[in-house]
């Protein structure tokens, strides 16, 4: 399946888009959860883009980087949302001392920031999200890497193609 690319011009576009994506995402039937790595440079916009799914399922209070703590958790009605930087990540071991294994269930959805720093120890990705630079604007590309990937694509594909 070709992925889906989006011209992002600013900040607003993108935490739209973001909510978009979670509406469909968390709609996936799934027993294990549906697990993104958001991949860009520093400054790319993989925040905000966290930010506007997290917002866009309901969330409506302040969403922080997770820098910091590696990880910040979003408890919704139906879905948790775990939000993961691992940029300061010294060693992939680390994540099993985090119980890494728990976050990956049913009702999770995974956002992950930097994941290669996690290889070895992470699942794979259902969906990949590559952000570019585009001079001052960004580059979206969704690419689908599973069965529930291609799902949340198709939909996509269909949402931002009709008019809204
Ligand atoms: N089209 C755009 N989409 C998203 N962010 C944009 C866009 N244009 C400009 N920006 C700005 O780019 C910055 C993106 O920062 P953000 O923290 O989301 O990046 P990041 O990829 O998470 O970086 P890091 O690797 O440090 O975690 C923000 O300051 C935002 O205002
Ligand atoms: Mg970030």
């Amino acid at each position: 399946m070709e992925a889906f690319n989006q011209y992002i011009p600013d900040e607003i576009t993108m935490c739209r888009f973001g909510a978009k994506l979670m509406q469909i995402a968390s709609n996936i039937p799934t027993d294990n959860g549906i697990i993104i790595y958001l991949n860009g440079d520093l400054g790319a916009g993989k925040t905000t883009l966290s930010r506007g799914m997290i917002q866009g399922l309901g969330y409506s209070g302040k969403v922080k980087s997770p820098t910091y703590t590696l990880v910040e958790e979003y408890h919704l009605t139906e879905k948790s949302i775990y939000h993961f930087d691992l940029y300061r990540l010294s060693d992939p071991e680390e994540l099993e001392f985090m119980g890494i294994r728990d976050y990956f269930n049913a009702q999770s959805i995974c956002l992950i920031e930097w994941s290669e720093k996690g290889r070895g120890l992470l699942p794979p990705a259902d969906l990949i999200i590559n952000i570019d630079y585009v001079d001052d604007a960004r580059n979206v590309a969704l690419l689908p890497n599973s069965r529930e990937g291609k799902q949340i694509l198709q939909l996509m594909k269909q949402i931002i193609s009709s008019p809204s």
